[in-house]
Formats: structure tokens, sequence, C-alpha cells
């Protein structure tokens, strides 16, 4: 397993509280007796972005059989429902442990509570909840605000004493990945004078990002001069939109994006993106060692964050030839 990746955050006192749940739910687990497989239910976010294939095999793949799990995976098409009605349906099935990427931030406590009652430890992967942490084992995933922050510098510093027309193309309303986003690059902006002219979600997809792009062209025309795209998807969806208005991207549009997706660091490379944070979306390694550690009661962190870096066109253009997704 590539743990070498992962640094761990240490327990806030309280936190280790909800080990104990996982332990006590972990006797009769099939892959704790080495009787038989351990039974995973895995509901994912959908297929939005590159970032999201690329974290479904790393999952797909660490969960496989030969791993000595029995995984149950299903795919949320980008909908709450969907992943509450899959939760329930892992928790009637008898899983031995649920992993799920949750869409947005909110309204997860009664489904958390049904499966802690069913005692089915819970490991969030990617993104977070805001409910009570008592309520689910662990999360893997990464540092949002850390990345936005990132990407919000980089602005500040690129066009410090230079005026900054911004605009950003947000990822999906609600979800930690574009709450936490927000946050870190608004910190990094604060007091400077980089200048917002508009935010609005392109849901983190292709599509979307060139939709929106293009009304904010229409809108601001030649007075936008960077944009921040929280994901590389709606960054190459901008792309086109750029470019159909007569204007040249990674020039007249200066462009910042989040994940580090092959796609994504090509964009860097050609000139035509102007910075990119990474978003590591290998996650399933440390999610199976996670899964093993609390079905066999083991005390697990409350949190395990990959470690992500940031590419300017020299480092896009040495990371390609090896880069994984
Ligand atoms: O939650 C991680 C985000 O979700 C990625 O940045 C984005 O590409 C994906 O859709």
């Amino acid at each position: 397993m590539k743990r070498r990746h992962f640094g761990v955050i240490a327990l806030a006192a309280g936190a280790a509280l909800a080990l104990s749940a996982c332990s006590s739910g972990a006797g009769g687990a099939s892959g704790d007796s080495g009787s038989g497989p351990i039974k995973i239910g895995f509901s994912q976010v959908g297929a939005e972005s590159g970032w999201r294939t690329a974290n479904t095999k790393s999952l797909k793949e660490a969960l496989a059989s030969d791993n000595g799990f029995k995984l149950t995976f299903s795919d949320a098409q980008q909908k709450q429902e969907n992943q509450i009605s899959a939760i329930r349906s892992f928790i009637t099935q008898g899983v031995d442990a649920i992993v799920f990427a949750p869409v947005v931030e909110t309204g997860w406590d009664d489904v958390l509570k049904e499966a802690k009652d069913a005692e089915i430890p819970v490991i969030l992967e990617d993104r977070s909840v805001d409910s009570d942490p008592s309520l689910y084992t662990s999360r893997v995933g990464d540092d949002f605000e850390k990345e936005g922050e990132t990407a919000g510098k980089w602005v500040a510093d690129n066009f410090a004493g230079k005026s900054a027309n911004l605009v950003v193309l947000e990822g999906t309303t609600g979800s930690a990945a574009a709450n936490d986003r927000t946050t870190g690059f608004n910190q990094a902006i604060k007091g400077t004078d980089v200048k917002v002219l508009d935010s609005q979600t392109g849901n983190f997809t292709r599509s979307e990002g060139k939709t929106v792009m293009e009304g904010f062209l229409q809108k601001y025309g030649k007075s936008i001069n960077v944009l921040f795209a929280q994901n590389d998807d709606m960054g190459l969806g901008a792309l086109d939109a750029i470019k159909a208005a007569g204007l040249t991207p990674g020039k007249d549009i200066q462009i910042v994006t989040i994940d580090g997706t092959k796609d994504g660091l090509t964009a860097l490379a050609d000139g035509q993106f102007n910075y990119v944070v990474e978003c590591n979306p290998l996650l399933g390694d440390k999610v199976a060692e996670v899964v093993k550690a609390a079905v066999a009661g083991k005390k697990v962190d409350k949190l395990y964050l990959a470690k992500d870096e940031a590419f300017d066109q020299a480092a896009a253009e040495k990371a390609l030839p090896t880069r994984p997704y």
C-alpha cells in the first residue's frame, strides 16, 4: 500500500469516542474472523469529473476481492437522496462497513445514526459532513481549504500590483469541496486588490463550466482577466467558452484550477492553464487499510489527509509522463 502520501491529523480529545462504536460492531464481521471477505457498501458521488473517475478506480482496486473484500458499488449520480437510499440498503444487507463520499455536507445525521445503531462502521472518503464526528468512524480525504488557499495565494502573488478581475466557477453547491475551497481562497485574497466580479456553480462538470463561463463572458466581456475554477473539468469546459469569445486562455484570461488530472496538467503544460493545485484522488489503499482496522475493532484516526502539491507549467511538464490519472 502507498501510505507515504498520507499525513495523520491528530485526534481531538473527544474524537476517539467514535472508534469504540466501530470496535463494538466488528465482532461479527466476516473479514475479521477470517471466514470470508469483508462486505463493503460504497456509495460514490457520481461520475462528474476526471478526478472522480480516478477516485472510483482507486477505491474499486483497493476494495477488490483479491484484497479480502466483497464490494457493492452504488453511483449516486450527484444526488443525496440516492446516497441515503444506498446507505439504508447497505444497512439492510448487513454489510461489515460502509464507505461513502458525501455529495453535500449537511443532512446526514439520521442515516448515520441508523448505521451506528446497526453497529456498522462508516468511513467517509473524499468529502466531509457537518454531522457530529461520533456518528462516523473516520474520514480519508484531502484538505480542500488548503487547496483553495494555495490557489488564492497564487492569484494574490501573481496579480500583486496589477488589477485582477476574477470570476469563480464553484463546485457542487453545498459540497465540502466547494465550501472549503471557497473559504480558503477568500482567506488568501482578503486584503488584496483582487476583485471578484462573479462566482457561480458549475457543479464540477465540463459542460456546466462551459455554460457558466459563457455567461460570465457575455456579462463582463474583456474585463475578466483571471478565472478560478474549483476543479480541472470546469476549467477545461471554460477553455471552449474563452476561445469562442475570441480570447486566448492562459494569456487574456489566466486560469487557476484544482485537481491535477492528466487533462488539467496537459492544459497547463500547453499554456492554457497557468497554475494547478493538486487534489489527490488515489485514496483507495488508505480507505482499505482503515476499513480493515475498523472492522477488526482496532483504533483508527478520525482523519487521514492526502498530501497535495501544486504545479506551474514546468512542474506539469515534468509530472505528465508518469501521471497515473
Ligand atoms: O470532492 C473532490 C472534488 O470532486 C474534485 O475536485 C472534483 O473534480 C470532484 O468532482
